[in-house]
Order: structure tokens, then sequence, then C-alpha cells
């Protein structure tokens, strides 16, 4: 099939009340961890890479893999750029493949992030690539953007409804009061300002910080209007625990493909467990 654009499938998640998930990848193994899982139950996928991941890995070698793995996949594959605040790496990411992009400008203020929303907005239109930005301020860490607890701030329902007005972006996350990483307690999510960004706006909208949101709370934000959940840590975590605890019983072994195999396994289970979670499995 190839790379799709994530526009058409999150409409449909949004209307149809189910959330497709993103899933940051920072390795080959991770990327194939979750297409195989998105595969075999039968699911839409969002892959997705930080700035830091295009930088570690370099963005030829990121779409030219996410190309041959939408390729081969009998499910649709869209291949997403998280949080950018380049101007010049959004466009060299959708020329090189990239079918969405995210332009994270919520750290300026509401004006100044409009104008610099809609500038890629219409670049990514004439390109058939959907397009996310953030409205308020989702706290954590998220590679090397960094906003502390007292800094995150809540979205406001006029302004989102504003700013997919003047934007026409296809793609809208608010910040609700979930963080990116591990929460510390539980999150402190706003549903009732959710439910009244829902209500004013149409367009599928993205849950950040989608790690460690207790499973009724992920329900309850799909359930709302959030078609996308976005995961990072946690399958981080996974892989790094699998080959940390893969080396504490087998302190010698010298081969990657070993490690790499339970590795990827342990992505893959927990992949499938955030697609049950959203509701989107046999949705492809
Ligand atoms: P987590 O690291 O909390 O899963 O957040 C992921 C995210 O929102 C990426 O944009």
């Amino acid at each position: 099939m190839g790379l799709v654009s994530s526009t058409p499938l999150l409409q449909e998640a949004r209307k149809n009340g189910y959330g497709i998930v993103a899933f940051n990848v920072h390795t080959l193994e991770m990327m194939q961890a979750v297409v195989e899982a998105a595969e075999e139950c039968r699911s839409p996928l969002i892959l997705q890479t930080t700035v830091g991941t295009v930088k570690h890995l370099g963005i030829e070698y990121i779409a030219a893999n996410a190309r041959v793995a939408a390729e081969k996949a009998s499910v649709p594959i869209a291949l997403h750029l998280d949080h950018c605040q380049d101007f010049d790496l959004i466009v060299q990411c959708m020329r090189a493949g990239y079918t969405s992009v995210m332009i994270d400008a919520s750290m300026h203020p509401f004006e100044e992030n409009v104008q610099r929303t809609k500038k890629v907005v219409e670049i990514a239109r004439a390109l058939n690539v959907n397009v996310e930005a953030e409205l308020g301020k989702v706290g954590g860490v998220e590679d090397d953007i960094v906003v502390e607890e007292e800094h995150a701030l809540l979205a406001d329902p006029a302004e989102c409804q504003e700013f997919i007005e003047r934007t026409g972006v296809p793609t809208l996350a608010p910040a609700i009061g979930t963080a990116h990483g591990i929460y510390k307690g539980e999150p402190n999510i706003d549903f009732a300002r959710l439910e009244e960004i829902a209500r004013r706006v149409e367009v599928p909208l993205v849950l950040h910080g989608g790690s460690g949101i207790p499973a009724e709370q992920v329900k309850r934000c799909v359930s709302l209007g959030m078609a996308k959940m976005n995961v990072a840590t946690e399958l981080k975590n996974a892989f790094s625990e699998s080959i940390k605890q893969f080396f504490l019983q087998n302190p010698s072994e010298l081969d990657p493909r070993k490690y790499m195999a339970p590795a990827k396994e342990a992505v893959k289970q927990l992949a499938k467990e955030k697609m049950e979670l959203c509701g989107c499995i046999g949705r492809a």
C-alpha cells in the first residue's frame, strides 16, 4: 500500500469512537514490533519519531524503513514527526516521505501559534500530509523539550475553536492534564474541558502522554474524541528493560540478535495492549 496520510484514518476513528495508537520508535526492531502488532490486531497504525530520533537515525533511513513496512503490511500505516518546532525540518520530513507532521508552537503566544501552524498546513495540504498542532502546554519531558509541572497549561476550549477555524489544521492536541513520561501519581485529566473542546471542534483530537494513564481514563478520553494516543515512554522502557534483564541472565552474550528478539517481543505485546485499550483492533 505505501505510507498513507493519517488524516482520513483519524477522522474515521473520531467518527466511530475509537483511537489509533501512535508509537514513538527508536530502532528498526521497535518499528517492526509495532507493525507486527498492528498486522496481528488488524489495526491501523501510526509510526512516529521525535526530532531526537530523526537526528539519531536520519530522516532517509526512517522514511525508507517505514515505507517498506507500509508496502509489506496489509493494514494502513502513517509516519508522523512528533513535536517539531523547526519549520525547515518539517519540510524536509514531508519531502522524505513522512505523511504526518506536528508543528509544536505551543510555547509561543496564541497568535504566533496560529501563524506558524497555518504556514505548515498550507504546504502539507498540497502534499496530502496530515498536520497536528498543540494548544496549551503538555507537561513533562519529551526528548529535550522539558515543561515543568508549574508551567504546564491546559487548552482553552474557545481558543481551540478559533484555532481550528483560523488554521484549518486537521488534527489538534489540546493539553488536558496528561504529561509526557511516567506519572508520579495518577494524571489529573480535566474531562469536562475535553468534553467542551470536543463539542466545539470536529477534528480528531490527540492525547499526548499516553504512558501510564489508567485504562478507564484512556477509554474515557477516547470516547470523548481523542482519536490518536501517543505512547513513547512505556514502549522505550519495555524495550530497554527486556535488554537489561537479558544481560543479567546472559552477561557474556555478544550476539545482538539474541537480546533484540525478546526486546522486540516485549514491545509487540505492549503495543497490542495499547491497541486493545484504544479500541482500534479490527478497524484496519
Ligand atoms: P509518553 O512518553 O508519556 O508516552 O508521551 C508520548 C507523547 O505524547 C509523545 O508526543
